[in-house]
């Protein structure tokens, strides 16, 4: 047991080792396996690179990427701007949000603090905290960024975490209209007008699979299958 554990991971190690780093897009390096094209880096992890700057493609939209932190496997996305200064409405709202696809390897992380502005009664369950003294009003009535939300009564503010937010910050007409989002925010220890200083959304990468594994471990399904078909026969 000890033995083939070991063989997979020098198998990964040889994998990674072979596997082509994409070029760096603008001045930001794109560390494997992220994959900015064809030739280069794991298929499964694409983003593209627009006029030298990173983009990372949702179901419906596309955020810029501002930070790539590959020892954690962790980016970081800029959420989407408000439509203007006087309105509490977000850009991705026909867009229902930061929707990601599932078939990909990408995950919300549990560092994301979220707050989600001029909501309907529909949203209020647990375990968002949609009260009076929730950060959200804290956000909205200090700053200018979030100023048109202050007076719109219900807003709600969670950590991610759970599976519910695990792919998906989620608007829509009839929940909320607008969010922000704060990586790592330590709400007691930072002032409100230095919060912005941590918009983002921190998304983290599976690890690959490297394709001599696949082919592996899809050669061993095929043994199993024909032990199988073997049994059946007997
Ligand atoms: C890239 O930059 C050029 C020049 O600034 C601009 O005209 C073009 O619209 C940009 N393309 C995209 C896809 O943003
Ligand atoms: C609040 O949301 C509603 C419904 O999505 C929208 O029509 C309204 O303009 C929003 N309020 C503000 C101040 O943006
Ligand atoms: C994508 O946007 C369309 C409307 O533009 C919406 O009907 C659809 O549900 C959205 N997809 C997701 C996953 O929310
Ligand atoms: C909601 O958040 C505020 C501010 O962080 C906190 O004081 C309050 O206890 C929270 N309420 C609930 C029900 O979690
Ligand atoms: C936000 O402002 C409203 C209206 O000025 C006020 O009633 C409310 O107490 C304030 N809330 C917080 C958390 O600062
Ligand atoms: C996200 O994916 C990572 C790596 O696959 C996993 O360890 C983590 O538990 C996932 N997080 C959530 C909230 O699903």
């Amino acid at each position: 047991m000890a033995q083939k554990k070991l063989f997979f991971f020098l198998l990964r190690l040889v994998a990674e080792a072979n596997a082509k780093q994409c070029p760096p897009c603008g001045s930001t390096p794109v560390p494997y396996p992220l994959s900015t094209g064809a030739d280069c880096g794991d298929p499964s992890y694409k983003i593209r690179c627009v006029n030298a700057s990173l983009v990372f493609d949702t179901v419906n939209g596309s955020y810029p990427i501002t930070s790539i932190t590959p020892a954690t496997q962790r980016l970081v996305i800029r959420p989407a701007p408000f439509v203007s200064a006087a309105s509490c409405v977000t850009t991705d709202l026909p867009d229902h949000g930061i929707q990601l696809k599932d078939s990909l390897p990408f995950n919300v992380t549990s560092s994301n603090t979220i707050m989600l502005f001029n909501c309907t009664t529909n949203v209020l369950e647990s375990p968002l905290n949609c009260t009076a003294a929730s950060l959200c009003h804290v956000y909205a009535n200090a700053t200018t960024d979030a100023a048109a939300c202050g007076p719109l009564p219900l807003c709600c503010t969670f950590v991610t975490g759970g599976s519910t937010t695990a792919h998906s910050i989620r608007i829509r007409e009839r929940g909320c209209s607008a969010y922000r989002s704060f990586v790592n925010l330590n709400p007691g220890g930072t002032p409100v007008a230095q919060w912005a200083e941590r918009a983002g959304l921190e998304l983290q990468w599976a690890l690959p699979v490297p394709s001599e594994l696949s082919a592996v471990e899809s050669r061993q399904e095929e043994l199993k299958d024909v032990t199988k078909e073997e049994q059946r026969r007997w």
